[in-house]
């Protein structure tokens, strides 16, 4: 095979680089390297690593044929009422993502929004009815965090993101095989009653071309994880999902007006408290520089503050004003772009929001209400994820809400 070629985002630059052990002699643009991390910058890998935009892309998988009779309201929708709101922030820790300059926008129509990200539950429903085969699934593999894949699959996969080393290419990793195909959301990993579950791997001390050994753990999923978000879950797939439920994907304006749940120029779909983000949201909130201690502090078998380290089940922390959980963190959410000049959607760009299990405020404080990232259509990796809104039918109220 032919090496492959990838593109990141080191969230300051699109750039196009090499995987780690690729023999093509391109050199990848943009830095993220270790001292870069360390100094904070702009958050690189945050968001991690992205296909490179190919040319089969399963835009066009037609899931018409099998059109569920769509439930009305939506199952576990929330109501949202029109509104108006100060869109973006002109404060941004990285410029370049475009969150300022703050504009007027307004919300004409109520609408429905999936009180929660769409689970495994769901999208497992979704698939089962449509066929649908993921872009993860078409191409093969997606991009895993390194620190969750068994040190099988670690010793396996050698492919890893020049720039953001823990981003590992894992075959066979999809929604339904979350760190590859040795992991299974239907798995019940049981935690071995001769070694803890949050043991160091065999793996641990392998050198990273990023610094020092890390602590690596497993997953602490006890059981499956219907109630997971589900992952790996490209753009395309987000929309496919949405159209299966009568619903869309929120175009950002939507997703911040949403996320801010009624509150007026707040950070957080909470307020602007910072100092009991555990108890809010599920983010990354290791003591250490990311992503060299993972959730860890000084003793390696204690856990992390916010409970998870890797997704949480939906719903884990509390909603904000309008009923929606984890609109912060846990994992990215598709939206399709807004151009603010025009207000008008973009049909080429898509952006991701509300930071993941991953951000860290040093290091991708991206799970604030008004933080956005662009991001390839077909690239949807461990930590990426999927929520549709729908506009609310003519006098429907509030009321409806079952
Ligand atoms: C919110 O921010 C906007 C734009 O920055 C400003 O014009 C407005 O006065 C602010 N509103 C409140 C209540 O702080």
């Amino acid at each position: 095979m032919s090496p492959l070629r990838l593109a990141i985002v080191s969230c300051v630059f699109a750039s196009h680089a090499l995987l780690a052990n690729s023999h093509d002699d391109a050199q990848p643009q943009g830095s993220c390297d270790a001292h870069a991390l360390h100094q904070g910058g702009e958050g690189c890998g945050c968001a991690s690593a992205t296909r490179k935009a190919t040319t089969n892309a399963n835009s066009e998988q037609s899931t018409t044929s099998h059109q569920s009779t769509h439930e009305w309201p939506p199952k576990g929708a929330a109501w949202v009422p029109a509104g108006e709101f100060f869109f973006g922030a002109e404060k941004s820790p990285y410029p370049k993502d475009g969150e300022g300059p703050v504009v007027k926008a307004k919300i004409a129509t109520p609408l429905w929004v999936d009180a929660t990200e769409a689970t495994n539950q769901q999208f497992s429903e979704f698939v089962k009815a449509t066929g649908y085969v993921t872009t993860a699934e078409r191409e093969g593999w997606s991009f895993v965090f390194e620190p969750f894949l068994s040190p099988t699959t670690s010793e396996k996969e050698t492919q890893a993101v020049q720039q953001t080393p823990w981003w590992v290419q894992v075959h066979g990793a999809s929604w339904r095989h979350p760190e590859g195909s040795d992991s299974d959301i239907e798995a019940v990993v049981k935690p071995d009653d001769e070694a803890p579950p949050r043991q160091k791997s065999s793996t641990a001390q392998k050198q990273h071309a990023f610094g020092t050994p890390r602590v690596l753990t497993f997953p602490s999923w006890e059981g499956a994880r219907w109630k997971h978000p589900a992952v790996h879950v490209s753009f395309y797939d987000a929309e496919a999902y949405c159209k299966w439920r009568g619903m869309r994907l929120p175009t950002e304006v939507e997703w911040e007006y949403a996320a801010r749940g009624g509150l007026t120029n707040r950070t957080f779909p909470w307020g602007n408290r910072h100092d009991d983000l555990h108890k809010r949201a599920n983010t990354f909130d290791g003591s250490r520089a990311f992503p060299l201690y993972i959730e860890r502090t000084e003793d390696a078998n204690a856990p992390p503050a916010d409970g998870f380290d890797g997704s949480a089940p939906v719903a884990s922390y509390p909603p904000n004003g309008f009923g929606l959980f984890d609109m912060s963190g846990n994992v990215w959410e598709w939206s399709v772009a807004v151009d603010k000049s025009t207000g008008q959607t973009s049909a080429h760009q898509a952006v991701l929001r509300g930071g993941s299990f991953m951000c860290w405020h040093e290091h991708c404080f991206r799970y604030r209400v008004s933080a956005r990232l662009a991001m390839e259509k077909d690239t949807g990796n461990y930590h990426m994820g999927v929520r549709c809104v729908a506009t609310a039918r003519p006098g429907e109220q509030a009321s409806a809400t079952q």
